[in-house]
């Protein structure tokens, strides 16, 4: 545990975050960069922002939730203070994408109803199984949820939209990379913690890879709704449109994939199988069967 303690202690969490690379950011970004102006003027890709921006929005309320219900439930006092981090960290994340709405148009009076109205049905089902386990004090399962699978996913995603757009939306682009520090941090406590919380709880295996299984159900359809909407290819040629020609960002790879030319089927197959790549990676790690997910 000593070890473990180290990695992951308040004044850690100062160094590298606050006083670190968020250092002179404003809302996550540089003071005084905004969204491009060709996005704000162009309907179907602000719309296509907002929705998406929803989305994280959507997704990091729930990780909000999620890591300062689990503060009471921790057994030990080293992650209590750890999962405070992580509360404010979630809290920013909430505000920084919440923000980028604002940026894009959205009224503060309307952030509500905008998430409310388009925040995806099955993100907010795959939200729901995560929380269900938070609000019965169950750490082991809510740590496998939070710091496995849905940063697992986060921080996947949050990659790809990066390579995405850094070259047409340097703002964006900086705001994603300070979350993916921070949600790479979460994901170490994750495996960090609980291999050990499992090894000594056995009977609990066959419900967290449940919960696992049923999640990344839900992971997938919300996946499935997004790239399999007609529009996606459309936005993503317009987005590659307004980047700067002297952009010096090279060829925009994710695993393999150049973004820039692949089909939405193929930009979805491999998220797909990076995030249930890297879930098997991980739970392997702490003990447990990855449980392929039924397809949707
Ligand atoms: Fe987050
Ligand atoms: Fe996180």
């Amino acid at each position: 545990m000593t070890d473990f303690l180290e990695g992951y202690s308040i004044q850690r969490w100062l160094e590298s975050c606050p006083q670190g690379y968020l250092q002179d950011t404003d809302y996550g970004h540089e003071l005084g960069e905004n969204e491009p102006a060709l996005l704000l003027e162009d309907p179907l890709l602000r719309e296509q922002a907002i929705s998406m921006t929803v989305q994280l929005v959507a997704g990091e309320r729930c990780a909000l939730a999620a890591s300062s219900g689990l503060i009471n439930s921790a057994p030990d006092e080293a992650s209590k203070r750890f999962l405070a981090t992580q509360t404010l960290d979630e809290a920013r994340h909430v505000e920084v994408f919440s923000q980028r709405l604002f940026d894009l148009g959205v009224k503060k009076r309307e952030l509500d109803d905008v998430v409310a109205q388009l925040a995806n049905p099955n993100l907010v089902r795959f939200a729901e199984i995560l929380l269900e386990k938070v609000d019965k004090r169950d750490f082991v399962a809510g740590v496998v949820g939070q710091n496995i699978v849905l940063e697992g996913m986060a921080f996947s995603v949050f990659e790809l939209l990066h390579t995405s757009m850094q070259a047409a939306n340097p703002k964006f682009a900086q705001t994603l990379s300070g979350t993916i520090a921070d949600e790479r941090r979460h994901v170490g406590f994750g495996e960090n913690r609980i291999g050990s919380l499992i090894r000594d709880n056995p009977e609990k295996r066959p419900e967290v890879q449940q919960m696992q299984k049923d999640m990344s159900y839900f992971m997938l359809a919300t996946f499935a709704d997004r790239f399999r909407d007609g529009a996606v290819g459309e936005e993503r040629d317009r987005i590659r449109a307004i980047a700067p020609a002297d952009s010096d960002v090279a060829e925009p790879e994710y695993h393999g994939v150049n973004v820039a030319q692949a089909s939405p089927e193929e930009l979805e197959n491999v998220l797909t199988n990076t995030v249930l790549g890297e879930f098997k990676t991980r739970l392997g790690r702490i003990g447990l069967e990855y449980q392929t997910p039924d397809m949707p």
